[in-house]
């Protein structure tokens, strides 16, 4: 029998996932074996496949668009973290059969942040524009590190509105046009403008350009070998810090592996070769 624990990355589309690559090269990294693969579910078929992969004695599963939702319906069993973001992006079975469901996309987010950026959220002013699962998702860890304040800016202010009830004493709401002319620290996209360049143009240019400083971080939650249109906006009105989610999906990969492996793998290298490995590929296009 093979030695290769099964693991997979469940979403509709799947191509572009570099889940299996990070992956594979953790477990390269610690010599575990294991078989990691990319599975496109059609819609109407997302929890037959997740309930066949796991009778077939796979081992753990990441979840990605448009699925997270309804991995948490699916699950059994949450972390606090899945519990609180009604969203679940790892999931494995517990030793007495049940489904567990967690979510480290904001233990990512806040990592990157901390470890690989050296920037402390502790008594910072956030925006986070935008307020659907993106940003449900990483609103509950980045609480837990005790920023001074979080305004959550959405096109429907009732969204960011409902979010920010989870901690009324320190978030606030707006909508895009009515974002407070203050100086944040951290700026975070967690809209899905920066997969469309023309919804983007549209959003960007309702923006008022008081947002940009010297010394505030600008984060995409996307990533892409060239700036999101998000980041090339700050940039072009002079901000210089400006940082994509390459980061932060390599460390909710390693958060999620941590959960699977109860081994923790060292993410620079493995961020620094996915980083050189998209630049080389962008260029020779
Ligand atoms: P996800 O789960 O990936 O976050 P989502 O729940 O559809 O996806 O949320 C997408 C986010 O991008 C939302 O904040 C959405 O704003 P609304 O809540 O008003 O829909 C935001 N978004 C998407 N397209 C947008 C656009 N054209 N202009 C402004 N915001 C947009």
């Amino acid at each position: 029998m093979s030695s290769f624990q099964r693991f997979a990355v469940i979403g509709h589309p799947i191509e572009h996932s570099l889940s299996p690559q990070i992956h594979q090269a953790f477990a390269e990294q610690l010599g575990d074996q294991v078989l990691y693969e990319k599975v496109c579910a059609p819609l109407d078929e997302f929890e037959p496949v997740c309930e066949a992969f796991f009778n077939q004695g796979g081992k753990g599963l990441n979840i990605t668009v448009p699925f997270k939702e309804r991995a948490f319906d699916w699950a059994d069993l949450y972390t606090d973290r899945a519990k609180l973001a009604g969203a679940v992006n790892t999931l494995w079975k517990s030793s007495t059969g049940q489904i567990v469901g967690d979510n480290t996309d904001g233990v990512g987010l806040v990592t990157d942040l901390s470890k690989n950026l050296g920037f402390s959220i502790e008594n910072k002013r956030i925006l986070m524009i935008g307020a659907g699962g993106a940003v449900k998702g990483v609103l509950g860890p980045i609480i837990a590190q005790g920023p001074k304040q979080i305004c959550i800016s959405n096109r429907t202010e009732d969204k960011a509105q409902a979010l920010s009830k989870l901690r009324p004493d320190l978030c606030i709401a707006s909508s895009l046009s009515d974002i407070p002319s203050e100086r944040f620290d951290l700026v975070v996209n967690g809209t899905s403008i920066s997969l469309d360049q023309s919804v983007a143009d549209k959003l960007l240019s309702g923006l008022p350009s008081s947002l940009i400083h010297h010394h505030t971080c600008y984060y995409d939650m996307m990533y892409s070998p060239k700036l999101t249109p998000f980041l090339s906006w700050c940039s072009s009105l002079g901000a210089q810090n400006v940082v994509d989610g390459l980061g932060m999906l390599v460390e909710q990969a390693a958060e999620a592996y941590f959960q699977w492996h109860d081994k923790r793998p060292d993410t620079a290298p493995v961020l620094a070769n996915l980083r050189a490995s998209l630049q080389e590929l962008e260029s020779s296009h």
